[in-house]
């Protein structure tokens, strides 16, 4: 899809870091947006911005992503006024590191709704009516490193991003025949919003000893955009934000015994920082 300017993209996640700055960069390209995310105030943010610099907001709407009925509303009346969309952009998500007994079942319930339920009410409320236009489309996903990682201290969102991953591979191929192609984002650290907001199963002063570091090596939202854009404009399936991360899967994939002591030495290293 290398002609963005019209497009209709709908984008989860909009008030803020990550899907605010691909919803910015999309406005500027021409794009027609519908933007979502649970945040009223954020969101409207967004959309002050984007229409202060001309770009196109056709509807936005705050919900729950974890919430069936109110994104199935939400698609119902886009689709409605609009049509199909031409592109679709989960983004919402949430953080959550702990070690498994300090977590309590509300803790994997809320991880799971936005991180995979989310993703899922996305793709079951728009994929289906963009097969049926027969104009092909694009699907992009954000995972995390911790999508192709077991990360420690990472258990319910690991979880949740690796299912991100396998739903993406899965609808690559499936979706190929109906000229839809699929990304799946996976970000190393990233400075936005969630950098403050990871939920840390850990002391006050570890905790934030762990968020104040994070901002030095982290990258910004809006380099995450631009390779959200350059992913939709070469139809790139996965997308590794950073050569280092890139490096490490690597490893993973061609060298695993030199991967498994590397995460023995991270999981040592997060203990001692975190316990
Ligand atoms: N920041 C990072 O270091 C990092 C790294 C890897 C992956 N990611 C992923 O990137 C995505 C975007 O995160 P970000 O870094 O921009 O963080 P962010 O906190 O700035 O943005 C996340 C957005 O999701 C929204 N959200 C949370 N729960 C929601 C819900 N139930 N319904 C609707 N919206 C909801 C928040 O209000 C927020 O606007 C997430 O999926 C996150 O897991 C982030």
């Amino acid at each position: 899809m290398k002609i963005l300017s019209g497009k209709k993209v709908f984008i989860t996640g909009a008030a803020s870091g990550i899907g605010r700055s691909t919803a910015m960069a999309m406005g500027k390209l021409g794009c027609r947006l519908f933007l979502t995310d649970i945040d009223g105030n954020g969101l409207k943010k967004t959309v002050d911005v984007i229409s202060g610099s001309g770009g196109k907001v056709c509807e936005v709407r705050a919900f729950d992503v974890g919430d069936y009925q109110a994104m199935m509303s939400f698609a119902k009346d886009v689709h409605d006024g609009y049509g199909p969309i031409d592109i679709l952009v989960n983004v919402a998500g949430v953080a959550l590191f702990s070690q498994i007994e300090d977590m309590q079942h509300s803790d994997w319930k809320k991880v799971i709704n936005v991180n995979l339920w989310g993703v899922i009410h996305g793709l079951e409320s728009f994929v289906p009516e963009m097969i049926r236009s027969g104009n092909g489309g694009h699907i992009v996903s954000v995972s995390s490193t911790a999508g192709i990682i077991g990360l420690p201290w990472h258990t319910v969102y690991a979880g949740a991003k690796h299912a991100v991953v396998g739903m993406s591979e899965s609808l690559r191929y499936d979706l190929r025949k109906h000229n839809i192609a699929v990304s799946v984002v996976c970000p190393g650290l990233v400075n936005t919003g969630m950098v403050q907001s990871v939920e840390i199963h850990a002391t006050p002063e570890a905790s934030d000893k762990l968020r104040a570091s994070a901002p030095r090596i982290a990258i910004t939202p809006d380099k995450v955009a631009d390779l959200i854009i350059k992913a939709i404009r070469n139809r790139k399936f996965m997308v590794i934000t950073s050569f280092d991360i890139w490096l490490f899967y690597f490893v993973k994939r061609c060298c695993f015994p030199i991967y498994h002591l590397v995460m023995m030495a991270i999981t040592r290293f997060m203990d001692k920082s975190l316990k």
